[in-house]
C-alpha cells in the first residue's frame, strides 16, 4: 500500500539495508527499513491519513515509523533517500537530499548497501555487496568511513562475528588507523555505549572481546588491560546458556571479574551506569569469595545458606553457576538454594501481627525472619501453602 501511494505521487520505492542482507543470508529478517526516493514523510502522512493510522514523524531526521498490524515486525522505518556530509571526524552527519546512490554510499559496509526495488522487484547491488556475502567479508566503502563515523569500527567487529565473515584487507588497514588516530575520542560516550551494548548482545559476544582485545582497545573500551583464558571460558558458557536481558549484566560481571576498582569506576563514569550496577560490579569478586569461603565451614543450616545466596541478583546467580562449576561440592549448595530455598516465603502479614494483638514497631520485622528462619530451617518447600506458625 505505502508502494502504491510512492508510485502514484511518482516515487522509487525499496527495501533497503540489514532487512536485503539478511533476506540474501538466509537469515530472520528483525527490522523493516523502506527508503524513498522523494518525500518519505509525505508518503507516510497520505498513509496514515487513507488508512487511519497513527504515524509517528521525526522531521528532524526525515524518517516516519509506521506501525504494522503484524506478529512479527511491530513498524516500518520509512526514509527518503538521502547524502550525509561530516564535516569533522565523529560528527553527527548533515543530512542533504540525496538519490539512492548517494544513499548507499552514506552507509557503513557494503553487504548493507543492498535494497531491492518495489518498482522492478529486483535487487540492486551498487556496491557488491552481493559479492561480498559470497566471499564472507565485511568491507567500507571508502577509506575515511572509521574516521567520519567511529561507531562503525564497533559494527565491523559485530558484523563480522554475527556472521563469521574476514575483515576485508584495506578494510582492517583502515579500522587499525582510524583506531591509532584515537577515532573513539571524538565521538560521545553515549554514542559508544549504544553499539557496545549492541556487541554485548550478540551470541559471539566471546569472539567479539576477542577481537577488541586484537584490535587493542578493550582499554578505550572496558578500562582494563585484558581479559583472562578463564574469563574467556565463562564467557563461554554464559552465550551457550543465555540469550535474554540478563545477558549483558552478566557478561560484564564476568569481564570486571580481576578489574580493580579504579578502572571499574571509570567504565561506569564514563557511560554514566548506574550508582546500584556499579557497587555491584565493584563488589562481585569479594561477595563470590566470601559465599565461597563460608560454603567450605561444615553445619551450615538451610536458612544460613539462604543468607549466603539471597541478596545475589539473578545475574550473579547464573555467573556464580559457573564460576562454581568445577567445584561440584560447593555448587550443590547453590542447586540446593535455587531449586529448594529460594522461593520459600512467607504468608504472615502486618494484618496477622495486630490481629495478634502486638503492637506495630520494629519487631515486626524480628518476627517476620524468625517466621522464614524457621520455615526454611524445619525444611518447608517452596510453593507450600502457608502453614499455622
Ligand atoms: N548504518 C550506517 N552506519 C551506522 C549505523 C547504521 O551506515 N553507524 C546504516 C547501515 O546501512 C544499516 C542501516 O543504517 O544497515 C540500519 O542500521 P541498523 O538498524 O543499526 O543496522 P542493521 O543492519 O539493521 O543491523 P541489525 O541487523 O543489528 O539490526
Amino acid at each position: 500500500r505505502l508502494n502504491s501511494i510512492a508510485k502514484e505521487k511518482g516515487y522509487f520505492s525499496y527495501f533497503i539495508g540489514g532487512l536485503v542482507r539478511d533476506w540474501v543470508l538466509k537469515k530472520p529478517i528483525k527490522d523493516i527499513d523502506m527508503v524513498i526516493q522523494g518525500d518519505a514523510l509525505e508518503i507516510a502522512k497520505i498513509y496514515g491519513e487513507k488508512y487511519n493510522i497513527s504515524v509517528q514523524y521525526f522531521p528532524r531526521f526525515q524518517t516516519a515509523k509506521i506501525p504494522l498490524d503484524d506478529r512479527i515486525f511491530n513498524n516500518i522505518d520509512l526514509i527518503s533517500t538521502r547524502k550525509e556530509i561530516y564535516e569533522f571526524p565523529g560528527a553527527l552527519p548533515k543530512i542533504i537530499e540525496g538519490n539512492l546512490k548517494d544513499d548507499l554510499y552514506r552507509r557503513d559496509f557494503s553487504i548493507n548497501t543492498l535494497c531491492y526495488s518495489l518498482n522492478s522487484f529486483k535487487i540492486i547491488d551498487l556496491f557488491q555487496g552481493e559479492k561480498d556475502i559470497k566471499n564472507k567479508l565485511i568491507r567500507v566503502l571508502y577509506s575515511k568511513s572509521f574516521m567520519d563515523d567511529p561507531t562503525r569500527i564497533l559494527r565491523a567487529i559485530r558484523f563480522k562475528n554475527r556472521f563469521e565473515f574476514k575483515y576485508e584487507a584495506y578494510t582492517k588497514e583502515y579500522m587499525i588507523e582510524a583506531i591509532n588516530k584515537k577515532a573513539f575520542a571524538t565521538i560521545s560516550s553515549d554514542r559508544i555505549k549504544k553499539e557496545l551494548i549492541l556487541c554485548l548482545q550478540e551470541e559471539k559476544v566471546k569472539e567479539i572481546l576477542m577481537d577488541f582485545i586484537e584490535f587493542n582497545i578493550i582499554e578505550t573500551l572496558f578500562f582494563i588491560k585484558d581479559i583472562s583464558e578463564n574469563q574467556f571460558i565463562w564467557l563461554e558458557k554464559v552465550c551457550k546458556i543465555i540469550k535474554n536481558k540478563n545477558k549483558v549484566l552478566v557478561i560484564l560481571l564476568i569481564v570486571f571479574f580481576n578489574a580493580n576498582q579504579e578502572s571499574i569506576e571509570k567504565f561506569c563514569d564514563f557511560y554514566q551506569i548506574n550508582k546500584d550496577y556499579k557497587k555491584l560490579l565493584i563488589s562481585n569478586k569479594e561477595v563470590f569469595l566470601k559465599i565461597k569461603n563460608e560454603l567450605k565451614k561444615n553445619n551450615l543450616t538451610p536458612f544460613e545458606i539462604y543468607r549466603l545466596f539471597s541478596s545475589l541478583k539473578e545475574e550473579q546467580i547464573i555467573f556464580l553457576n559457573i564460576y562454581l562449576q568445577e567445584k561440584f561440592f560447593i555448587k550443590k549448595f547453590l542447586e540446593y538454594y535455587v531449586n529448594e530455598l529460594r522461593d520459600v516465603h512467607i504468608f504472615i502479614t502486618g494484618k496477622d501481627l495486630i490481629s495478634l494483638g502486638i503492637p506495630p514497631g520494629p519487631i515486626y520485622d524480628v518476627i517476620f525472619k524468625r517466621v522464614l528462619k524457621n520455615k526454611i530451617n524445619l525444611g518447608w518447600k517452596t510453593k507450600e501453602k502457608e502453614i499455622e506458625y
